[in-house]
C-alpha cells in the first residue's frame, strides 16, 4: 500500500506543470516562442538574387565577410545551448528546459537561413565555398596594451560550459547555479545581449543603405526577435538565481571583466563599410549592457561604459552571432 503522501511525491517526479509555473516569465517566453514561429523556406529570396548581380565587388566581400562569420556564428551557439539543458535540468526547472526546446531550435534555424539566404542569392554553401570568405582575424591586439583580447565564442563558451557541466557532474547545487549564472552571462548577456547586436545592425545598415536585399533584412528582423527571448532568457533566469544568492553578482561582474576587451573594441565591419556611423554602434552596446544589467538586477560597472564610449580606443575585434 502506498501511503498519500508517497503517491504525492511519485506524481510530483513525473508531473511539473503547475499553475504557478504557467504564469511564470520563462514559460511565457516560451509561449510567446511557439506562437511567432517563422520559417526560412517560406520566404522568398529572387529579389535579393536580382540584387545580388548589381553589388559592387568591394561590397559583396565586405558583405560576405559579415554573413560567412554569422553563418558559423549560429552554428556554433546552436550547439552550445546543450550546457543550458543539462543545468536546467540539474535544477529541476523543466519550464527552463521547455524555452530552451525553443532556443536550440531558433538557433539551428538562424542557420539554415543563412544557408538558404547564401545557397539561393550568392550560389555558395559548401564548406569549400564559403570558407574562403570566412575572414580569420589572427590574434587581436590593443595597441595600446591596456586590454588582453580573449576569444570568446571558440575558447570563452567551450571553457564556460566544461566547466558548468562538471558542476552538474559534482552535483552541488550551489556550484550549478554559480557556474550557470557565468555561462548564461557570457552566452546570453555578453555574445547575445552585447556583442552581436551591433553585427546584426551593422547588416540591415548597409542593406538600407544600399536599397537591396529585402529578404536578408526580413531574416535578420526575425532574427533579432528571436534573439530578445534568449537574452532575456538568460537575464531572467539570472535574476531568479540572484534572489537566492545575492552574494554571486560578482560572478556577473568577473565573467563581464574576463573579456571586457572584445566588448570595448569596435566590431571590425564598423571599420571596413565606409557607409557606416561608427559612433551609433558604441553608444548602442553601452545601452544593451546597461539594460542587460537591468534585467539581471546588478549595478552596471560604468567604467566598462566609459571604456565603450571611449574615442582612443579603436582596436578592431571580430564579428560575433548570438
Ligand atoms: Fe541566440
Ligand atoms: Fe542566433
Amino acid at each position: 500500500m502506498t501511503t498519500e503522501l508517497e503517491e504525492l511525491k511519485r506524481s510530483e517526479k513525473y508531473f511539473n506543470f503547475t499553475r504557478e509555473m504557467m504564469q511564470g516569465d520563462i514559460y511565457r517566453k516560451y509561449e510567446k516562442a511557439i506562437r511567432r514561429i517563422w520559417n526560412p523556406v517560406d520566404f522568398d529570396y529572387t529579389q535579393d538574387a536580382e540584387d545580388w548581380k548589381t553589388l559592387a565587388e568591394s561590397d559583396r566581400r565586405a558583405l560576405l565577410g559579415v554573413t560567412i562569420r554569422f553563418f558559423a556564428g549560429e552554428q556554433i551557439v546552436a550547439r552550445d545551448v546543450v550546457p543550458m539543458f543539462v543545468a536546467a535540468r540539474a535544477l529541476g526547472r523543466y519550464d527552463w528546459v521547455m524555452f530552451l526546446g525553443t532556443f536550440a531550435m531558433e538557433e539551428a534555424k538562424h542557420a539554415d537561413f543563412l544557408a538558404h539566404w547564401h545557397s539561393k542569392v550568392v550560389g555558395i554553401l559548401e564548406p569549400h565555398e564559403v570558407a574562403p570568405y570566412f575572414l580569420s582575424r589572427g590574434k587581436t591586439v590593443d595597441p595600446t596594451g591596456r586590454f588582453e583580447i580573449k576569444e570568446v565564442a571558440h575558447e570563452g563558451l567551450p571553457a564556460y560550459a566544461r566547466a558548468l557541466e562538471s558542476a552538474v557532474h559534482d552535483g552541488d547545487s550551489y556550484e550549478i547555479k554559480r557556474r550557470f549564472i557565468r555561462y548564461l552571462t557570457l552566452y546570453c548577456g555578453f555574445v547575445e545581449g552585447v556583442l552581436s547586436m551591433p553585427s546584426y545592425e551593422i547588416v540591415v545598415d548597409s542593406c538600407k543603405h544600399w536599397g537591396k536585399f529585402p529578404t536578408l533584412r526580413q531574416g535578420f528582423r526575425h532574427i533579432l526577435a528571436d534573439e530578445g527571448r534568449h537574452i532575456t532568457f538568460g537575464t531572467k533566469a539570472i535574476q531568479l538565481m540572484l534572489a537566492e544568492h545575492p552574494e554571486l553578482e560578482r560572478e556577473v561582474h568577473e565573467t563581464f571583466d574576463e573579456f571586457r576587451g572584445s566588448i570595448v573594441g569596435l566590431v571590425e565591419y564598423q571599420k571596413t563599410m565606409a557607409h557606416l556611423d561608427l559612433e551609433k554602434y558604441q553608444v548602442q552596446k553601452a545601452r544593451h549592457y546597461r539594460n542587460r544589467c537591468r534585467e539581471m538586477g546588478v549595478t552596471p560597472d560604468e567604467t566598462l561604459v566609459e571604456q565603450i564610449l571611449d574615442p582612443e580606443i579603436d582596436f578592431v575585434v571580430g564579428v560575433v552571432a548570438g
